[in-house]
């Protein structure tokens, strides 16, 4: 099974046809405005203020960097900083912007206050990267006409915009990049009661009716993602819809939406079979570990890095495996959660 047909996958998948597409349900259930955005309270609260700051001033809103995994709701953020600063909101994703020029040709289009949004920003080529120094930071653009003796440079300057940049991964930005921007915010994993108020707004988004208990199996399940919760509760409504036996009418509650995630396989702590496959190998065939990843990878005729960038961060960050320098280690919690004995200390 590839990353994408997962269920409980944090990126997007393009491929689903159900519904019209993840991409179009995505956009109906994207939160408009900071009010409507549910969580990170930290992060809508500096926003808010950097926001009305900026508009008393009359003056456009710093650059800021938003970080975090998949489905946190970066690009949500994004549309919503423009929105509420009643600008528009340019996008492109960094490792589609080939040219200098692509770049200058977004810039030069770009109206006073508008925000950039560069998905993916480390993924930016570096030549095109430097190109963002001097818009960042004067709001000015220098390009090179002509070729050979005969080239020169000339200034254009640009209106005073905000970029935007989002990126899963801070630590592959480069620092006079980041050093750039004003604001940086990380996203975090969503806590359970969030994630149930965004399945609750979402199922009223898509005329499904769900009651809390419902909405709290599903958001106990969903990995701490809003994207992953608005996925699961589609699947459960295809559930339920067979098993009423009728398309309306009928309110998912905890005993359908658990018969539902079991059936898919996801268990009370959201993981599904792979990663239940990846516990059970260290636990049974290297008694918990320490194991090391290529082994592990052979084992489970799985790559590497799928392992690596795919499997281990859920699993590292609910401490169900720990890396150490000897290898991988299947913690006490992954021995209780298979429903094996604790294991012997010797
Ligand atoms: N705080 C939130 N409240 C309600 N819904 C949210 C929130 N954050 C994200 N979502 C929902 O989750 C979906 C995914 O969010 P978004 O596309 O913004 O994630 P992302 O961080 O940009 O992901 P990627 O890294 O894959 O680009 C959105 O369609 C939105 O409906
Ligand atoms: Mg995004």
């Amino acid at each position: 099974m590839n990353e994408q047909e997962r269920l409980v996958s944090r990126t997007i998948n393009e491929n689903t046809t159900v519904d019209g597409g993840e991409i179009k349900v995505e956009q109906t259930l994207r939160p408009q405005n900071l009010d409507e955005y549910v969580g990170q309270d930290s992060v809508r609260e500096k926003i808010s203020l950097f926001i009305k700051a900026a508009c008393q001033r009359g003056d456009s809103l710093d650059h800021v960097l938003l970080a975090g995994p998949p489905g946190l709701g970066k690009t949500t953020l994004a549309q919503i900083i423009a929105r509420e600063m009643g600008t528009q909101i340019h996008i492109v994703t960094g490792p589609t912007v080939e040219k200098k020029g692509d770049l200058a040709a977004v810039l030069t289009n770009l109206q006073p206050g508008d925000v950039l949004f560069i998905d993916e920003i480390h993924r930016l080529h570096m030549a095109i990267e430097e190109v963002l120094y001097g818009a960042m930071e004067d709001f000015k653009l220098d390009l090179i006409i002509g070729q050979g003796p005969g080239a020169r440079t000339i200034r254009i300057d640009l209106p005073r915009f905000t970029l935007v940049g989002a990126t899963t991964r801070t630590g592959l930005l480069s620092s006079p990049l980041r050093g750039r921007f004003g604001v940086e915010m990380r996203l975090d994993f969503y806590p359970v009661n969030e994630l149930a108020r965004i399945v609750t707004r979402s199922a009223l988004l898509l005329s499904i009716e769900i009651d809390d208990e419902g909405a709290l199996e599903i958001a106990a399940r969903a990995r701490g993602t809003p994207r992953i919760a608005n996925r699961l509760i589609r699947r459960v409504r295809d559930y339920a819809q067979v098993k009423f036996k009728t398309v309306t009418g009928f309110s998912i509650d905890r005993k359908t939406a658990n018969e539902a995630l079991n059936l898919f396989e996801i268990d009370a702590r959201g993981l599904d079979s792979m990663d239940r496959k990846l516990l059970t190998a260290m636990i049974d065939k290297f008694d918990g570990g320490p194991v090391g990843i290529e082994t592990l990878s052979s084992v489970l005729s799985e790559e590497r890095d799928t392992l690596e960038e795919v499997y281990e961060p859920f699993l590292v960050q609910e401490g169900f495996l720990q890396r150490t320098p000897r290898g991988r280690i299947a913690t006490p919690l992954a021995y209780s959660h298979m429903g094996y004995p604790a294991k012997a200390i010797v």
